[in-house]
């Protein structure tokens, strides 16, 4: 038999306890054993020729709005920050190859996917950061920040547009759009929107130059932001738990509803599976 069935049949049991189960399901908690607590990141910069410098978190959003309409969300996120470098070292930075960063809009050529914005800082991290811990650190902060976060804050001087700001729930650029698109209530194509994504890209812009100066300094704190949903499903079913069967750190309630079964069940269930190898 297996477990998921073992799952309906228990829930099909217990289904005549009434009140009882709840008690049952409650004394049975699951608690999760995991890292939540914010803790200073120490970080080495390294030997490479490309290592970062202090910028203006204000300075860059203005820059990353204006860059936007050259090669949108990914490219601008890059560019504003690297840009400001070539203006202080030269080069390596002043011949980057800024356009290959054009493939990331829309979330990957238009496909929906990763969100430009956080694609381009993933790639800035990746350039400054050798320490992979670090790095991974500041792409799940960056990550679950953008998820929680109302988002757009930046607004342009002489804008006289007002938008709403509103957490996507969701790094990817589909589920992103079309929920702050219905929250607003605006159509997906609207002039709305777009000024939402390039807004989103100053907002994003400046978070990733907030994040790198404070690592800079050695005051960064990782854990700011975690996620407890994600925490606790993870408690069961990734790496740490028993179910071992999934891997990831995006918000699980942007694609899963938690059925009223395995809200019920899930706890009673978990302590009768064993422990995989
Ligand atoms: C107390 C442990 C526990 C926690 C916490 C938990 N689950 Fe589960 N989950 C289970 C068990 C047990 C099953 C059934 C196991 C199986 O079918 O392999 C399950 C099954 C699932 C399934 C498979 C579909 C289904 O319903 O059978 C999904 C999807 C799922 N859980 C998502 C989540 C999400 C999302 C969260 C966090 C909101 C979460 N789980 C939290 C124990 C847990
Ligand atoms: C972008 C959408 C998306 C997000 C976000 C997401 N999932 Fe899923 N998940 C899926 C899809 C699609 C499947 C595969 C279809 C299915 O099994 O129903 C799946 C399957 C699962 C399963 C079933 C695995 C099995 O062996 O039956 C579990 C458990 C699960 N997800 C847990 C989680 C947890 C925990 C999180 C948060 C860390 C999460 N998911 C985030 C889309 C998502």
């Amino acid at each position: 038999m297996n477990r998921r069935n073992a799952m309906k049949i228990t829930a099909g049991l217990l289904a005549g306890g009434g009140i009882g189960m709840f008690t049952l399901a409650k004394a049975f908690k699951h608690k999760p054993q995991l890292d939540l607590e914010p803790r200073q990141l120490s970080h080495e910069p390294s030997e490479s020729t490309w290592n970062y410098t202090p910028l203006d978190p204000g300075t860059t959003a203005k820059i990353a709005y204006r860059f936007y309409p050259d090669g949108s969300c990914m490219f601008a996120t890059f560019k504003s920050i690297v840009s400001q470098l070539a203006e202080i070292h030269g080069e390596p930075y002043a011949s980057y190859p800024y356009h290959m960063f054009k493939y990331g809009h829309g979330g990957i050529g238009g496909y929906g996917t990763t969100c430009g914005t956080l694609n381009g800082s993933a790639a800035l991290f990746g350039l400054f950061i050798a320490d992979k811990t670090v790095r991974d650190n500041l792409i799940v902060d960056l990550f679950q920040w953008y998820e929680k976060e109302p988002h757009p804050v930046f607004k342009p001087e002489n804008s006289e547009m007002e938008l709403p700001a509103i957490a996507s729930n969701s790094v990817l650029c589909h589920a992103s759009n079309t929920y702050w698109s219905k929250a607003a209530g605006v159509e997906i194509d609207s002039k709305e929107r777009k000024e939402r994504c390039r807004r989103m890209t100053a907002d994003v812009a400046s978070k990733v130059v907030e994040m790198l100066n404070a690592l800079h300094s050695n005051t960064y704190f990782t854990n700011m932001h975690s996620n407890e949903t994600v925490l606790s499903c993870m408690a069961c079913h990734g790496n740490e738990g028993k179910l071992k069967n999934t891997a990831g750190k995006m918000d699980c309630n942007s694609c899963h509803d938690e059925s009223l079964g395995h809200t019920v069940f899930s706890d009673v269930h978990y302590r009768l599976i064993k422990e995989k190898p």
